[in-house]
């Protein structure tokens, strides 16, 4: 059945939200664990729906998994099967992550290709590359990546520091035959967090968090327990809800650090408590910014719509330019149809503010999309009906629940789709 939320607006936040563990970490700690045949526990797992697509998944494979609360215990003995089919693949692209470890442990992978995804091609040729200069023979078959052979370390250069070929790339080397390079990594914490995992588990993985990661391969994997980072991104959500409605929350959970992209703008109160910190700030008194997406520690794609949500009530004319999907913008008609002013220019939008939101009906198209919506619902006077928020449910637990104890009016009902009889 599909859900809409009901947002009445206006309202002011104040409180606390406890962040979640990182949904896009825990996406790539759950697949690491198929590299041992041991017991592996890993603690702070969100519970959010692209969790249990991995957990669908990894059942397939041959894991027994045991989930209580945000505390998920994991053994795969044997891998039963080697392949990540089309159906679950093509809901979640970090479905992807499994190829690495499979091929590590078991010497074959079928993996269906992703294909394009609302906001872009996304194509994985890096992690095949990769793959292939550690020895694996690559075949592209009816839609899938089909990948065999014993691995061996390699130097690899990547083009573009993708984080999926990074994760992929390091969990495939722990086990291959000598040393690995990558140059160009990823550097986002959420690879830190995979190292530090593998490195419980045995593995030995240095420059992790740096664009120059070496991974010496060594014979076998055993279990660990291990607790997931914060959500960064959660944190900079819930951060920019408070900023738009002129409020103040407390962020239990996180680090302060992960508020660093919003010192783009110029205006807002951090106080660090030892709770965590509690943001402040009035959206009117920021300056207009100028943003790029870019790899950490760059801005951060995943925070561009929610950040453009924001930049709709600050006065003066921003720019957000979009550098990692080239097709992340769908957000900006929906927030026009709430009174935003935004001109799209190729990989660039002008955001004009302040212009007053109103309610109205709207659609999100995708996760952090959705999310732009929300908050721009929450500024917004009167009544907004956000629909299709299943995309939300992927990657934000308990999303209504932590804005209305900020004070927030958010319903969940089931989608009302009003059929309009036109009359002649
Ligand atoms: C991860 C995040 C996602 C975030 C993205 C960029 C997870 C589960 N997802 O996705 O939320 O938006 O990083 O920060 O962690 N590319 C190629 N070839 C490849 C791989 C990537 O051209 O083989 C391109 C992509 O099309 C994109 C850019 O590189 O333009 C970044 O992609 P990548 O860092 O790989 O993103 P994901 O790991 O898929």
């Amino acid at each position: 059945m599909l859900e809409e939320f009901v947002i009445q607006g206006k309202r002011q936040l104040k409180g606390s939200v406890t962040i979640s563990g990182a949904k896009n970490s825990a996406l790539k700690l759950l697949p690491a664990t198929l590299l041992t045949d041991q017991m592996c526990i890993v603690k702070n797992v969100p519970q959010v729906s692209d969790i249990n697509t991995m957990i669908q998944l990894l059942g397939t494979l041959g894991s027994s998994i045991q989930r209580t609360g945000d505390q998920i215990r994991i053994i795969t003995p044997n891998i039963k099967s080697s392949l990540a089919h089309y159906e679950i693949v093509r809901k979640m692209r970090a479905s992807t992550g499994v190829l690495g470890p499979l091929l590590a442990r078991h010497g074959e992978a079928s993996v269906s290709l992703p294909g394009g995804c609302a906001i872009g091609a996304r194509p994985i040729d890096i992690h095949l590359d990769g793959l292939s200069k550690m020895g694996a023979q690559i075949e592209l078959k009816d839609g899938y990546v089909h990948a065999k052979g014993q691995l061996k370390g390699a130097v690899i250069h990547f083009k573009f520091p993708s984080m999926g070929a990074t994760e992929n790339i390091m969990m495939a080397a722990t086990l291959a035959k000598g040393s690995t390079r990558i140059y160009n990594a990823a550097c986002e914490p959420e690879i830190v967090d995979l190292a530090q995992l593998l490195n419980k588990m045995g593995a030995k993985i240095r420059g992790q968090g740096t664009p120059d990661i070496e991974i010496e391969g060594v014979d076998a994997l055993h279990g660990a327990e291990y607790e997931t980072m914060p959500d960064r991104l959660e944190a900079a959500t819930y951060a920019m809800a408070a900023l738009i409605t002129n409020g103040k929350i407390l962020l239990k959970n996180t680090r302060v650090e992960f508020l660093e992209p919003l010192r783009c703008l110029n205006a807002v109160k951090v106080e660090l408590t030892s709770d965590g910190p509690v943001v402040s700030g009035s959206v009117e008194d920021q300056r207009p910014v100028n943003i790029t997406t870019a790899p950490f520690p760059g801005f951060p794609t995943d925070m561009q719509p929610q950040m453009m949500a924001l930049l709709t009530q600050v006065p003066g004319m921003s720019v957000i330019s979009e550098m990692l999907f080239e097709n992340r913008f769908m957000h900006v008609p929906e927030l026009i149809r709430l009174g935003a002013k935004i001109e799209v220019m190729g990989r660039s939008a002008h955001i004009y503010g302040k212009t007053p939101l109103s309610g109205a009906p709207v659609i999100a198209s995708d996760l952090r999309g959705g999310t732009a919506l929300v908050l721009a619902a929450l500024a917004a006077e009167g009544e907004t009906v956000v629909k299709r928020i299943y995309h939300m449910d992927r990657g934000y637990a308990n999303l209504m629940h932590n804005l209305n104890a900020c004070g927030a009016s958010v319903e969940r009902l089931a989608q009302q789709d009003q059929k309009i009889q036109l009359v002649r």
